[in-house]
């Protein structure tokens, strides 16, 4: 059953706020592609253990096939590495150079890299630009990091180019007055871990790590910043798309609606929103088989009408959200499985919900 989300679609990115289910979505929507005979790439991060291992991909950064009896294509996944992510970046923004590795090595490097607030949503976004770029796959579908506020994700790789390429040209304009300048706008970037680094270099060393840092970076800013471009010429293309994922509650739906708004203003394309984890069908059947049964089933019939209520509780704060964003996207309707969604077959099963549920939208 073809979906209308994959028509056209070279790129879906799925977002969303924390543990809504985006790791396991972008899995299952991998799953669908792949059955239906694409080459398709999932670029996840963070993934529960029993996950990556069905994936195939725990501690190990390369590009995976997975095992699949039911893929008419092929079923990729990797999980995103930010450190390595960053690495590469540098290494063939400067042409493999010697000089490279004193980079490599230089703590302050090291730091910002990893730790500056933007630096993992960059790497995201430059991974997913260069299997884009390979031209390998038919589809890439990418998880997103979990951010406090969806939004983050989209502004993050601007923010740090910015931060390397002015922070950079202020330095050289004016070390001695922009020195302060600088340090703060670092502070302002970045994280605790990098402060606390900052802290640990002598006087000296610390000057000269940031000598070198910065001498080191000015040779690859340029391409950093075009990057930054490219990605965002891949973003707002019509064949990118996104898939929103949200479950409840109410200060997700809230944020949800927020990040709706802003994926529009931002011109890139929202698909679907997903409901996840609405009213589960064990509850309905669970109750029904226990319905005729002797008065020893009290607690259990107990347990399942407070369970019905709270779930029904719960879905009048999702039509409500539904009733909002209509007009804005398609909507699917998840409900809660029984079971966490950690092997392939969990994911099939998701995956089948996903087709039937699109069908009658
Ligand atoms: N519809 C569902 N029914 C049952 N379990 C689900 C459902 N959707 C997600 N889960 C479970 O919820 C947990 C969180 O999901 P997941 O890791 O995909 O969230 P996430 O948005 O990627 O989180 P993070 O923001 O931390 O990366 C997982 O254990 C997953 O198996
Ligand atoms: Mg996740």
């Amino acid at each position: 059953m073809a979906m209308e989300l994959f028509k056209n679609t070279k790129i879906l990115v799925c977002v969303g706020s924390g543990g809504v289910g985006k790791t396991t979505m972008a899995a299952a929507l991998a799953v669908i592609e792949a059955k239906a005979g694409k080459r398709v790439l999932v670029l996840t991060i963070d993934p529960a253990k029993r996950l990556a291992q069905t994936l195939g991909i725990e501690g190990t950064h390369d590009v995976t096939k997975v095992p699949g009896q039911n893929f008419k294509g092929t079923l990729y996944a990797s999980v995103i590495d930010h450190k390595r992510t960053f690495d590469d970046f540098v290494l063939r923004a400067s042409q493999h150079s010697e000089a490279v590795q004193k980079i490599f090595n230089n703590s302050l490097y090291q730091q910002l890299s990893t730790n500056l607030s933007g630096s993992q949503e960059f790497t995201s976004l430059e991974k997913l630009y260069s299997c884009y770029d390979s031209g390998d796959y038919d589809l890439i579908i990418l998880d997103t990091p979990p951010t406090k506020h969806a939004i983050d994700f989209l502004n993050a790789p601007q923010k740090l180019s910015f931060l390397f390429s002015e922070g950079v040209a202020k330095w050289f304009r004016d070390p001695e007055g922009k020195k302060l300048g600088l340090i703060s706008h670092l502070i302002q970037s970045g994280t605790k871990q990098v402060l606390k680094v900052l802290e640990t270099l002598t006087g000296s060393q610390f000057i000269r790590e940031l000598g070198d840092f910065f001498i080191n970076i000015e040779k690859w800013q340029e391409k950093l910043l075009q990057r930054t471009v490219d990605v965002q010429r891949m973003l707002i293309a019509p064949t990118t798309k996104f898939v929103l994922v949200t479950s409840f509650d109410q200060a997700k739906l809230k944020e949800a609606e927020y990040f709706i708004r802003e994926i529009s203003k931002g011109g890139y394309h929202l698909d679907t929103v997903i409901l996840n984890r609405i009213f589960p069908s064990w509850l309905d059947q669970g109750s029904e088989q226990n319905k005729n049964k002797s008065s020893d089933n009290m607690d259990l019939n107990n347990f399942y009408s407070k369970m019905k209520a709270y779930y029904s509780q719960r879905d009048v704060y999702y039509r409500q959200f539904q009733a909002k964003i209509e007009k804005e996207a398609r909507v699917l309707r998840i409900p809660d499985l029984v079971n966490d969604i950690s092997d392939l077959s969990g994911l099939e099963e998701l995956s089948l919900l996903i087709e039937e549920r699109q069908s009658k939208t």
